[in-house]
């Protein structure tokens, strides 16, 4: 069976990576999140981690040359595993979306649907300022919506959640800045193709959920 391949796009905080997660694991796609993977070079400490930390605390994009030699890393190295792949978090610039297709081009693939996960100002800071991640299975927890049982302790390792420090009140206002600037051209990139859906995604977990899933079973 051919490959899929979905583009989750949206705002900062409006729920790519938990739907991502989900629907990865539910149909077996690959989840590639530029996002995950660059915090985890940070935690380790390498090169590349270096590098994305200094973009990262700032709210800014990594550069695109660097994020689009780290899919096609990842791409050639996941391909054939699954279903397909879902990017999450990328592509985030009108660069990265010409290069994306230029990657999967040469492996004679294409983009099958980009799903715009379309939720309002006040909604996003609220979802960003109330996230909690577990350091240690990196699940995340919501404050408003999906508190841990107990206190600030992730409900499976038991440790203390912390808060992301691009989560920080100044440094969301300058992830939505570079979100306005720099993604939100991508809406009207990818609507002159006949890829591009939208979604509420200002809808319970569990609804987006549900309308997901049709998008992606109904191709
Ligand atoms: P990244 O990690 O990709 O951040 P983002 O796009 O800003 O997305 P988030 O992870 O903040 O949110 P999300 O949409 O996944 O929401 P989530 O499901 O967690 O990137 C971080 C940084 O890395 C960037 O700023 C940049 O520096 C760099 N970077 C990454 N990719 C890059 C690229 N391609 N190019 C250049 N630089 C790049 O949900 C958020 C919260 O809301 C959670 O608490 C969740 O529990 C809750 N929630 C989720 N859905 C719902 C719902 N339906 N209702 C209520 N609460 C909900």
């Amino acid at each position: 069976m051919k490959e899929k391949f979905y583009i989750f796009l949206g705002p900062p905080g409006a729920g790519k990576g938990t739907q991502a997660k989900y629907i990865a694991d539910k149909f077996n796609y690959h989840q590639i999140s530029t996002g995950d993977i660059l915090r985890y070079n940070v935690d380790q400490g390498t090169e590349l981690g270096k590098i994305a930390h200094s973009y990262i605390s700032e709210g800014k994009l990594v550069p695109d040359d660097i994020i689009l030699d780290l899919v096609k890393d990842y791409l050639g190295r996941f391909r054939g595993q699954a279903n397909g792949f879902i990017f999450d978090g990328f592509p985030r610039t009108i660069d990265q979306a010409e290069g994306l297709n230029e990657i999967l081009q040469e492996n004679q693939n294409k983009i099958d649907k980009v799903i715009y996960f379309n939720v309002d100002e006040q909604t996003i800071i609220a979802r960003n300022i109330n996230r909690r991640v577990c350091p240690k299975c990196k699940k995340v927890y919501n404050l408003l919506v999906k508190p841990p049982e107990h206190d600030l302790l992730c409900d499976i390792c038991q440790v203390e959640l912390l808060q992301r420090e691009d989560d920080k009140p100044d440094v969301i206002s300058d992830r939505l800045n570079v979100y306005k600037a720099k993604t939100e051209p991508l809406i009207d990139f990818y609507k002159q193709t006949d890829k591009f859906v939208e979604i509420n995604g200002q809808l319970s977990v569990e609804q987006v959920a549900i309308h997901l899933e049709k998008e992606i079973n109904g191709i």
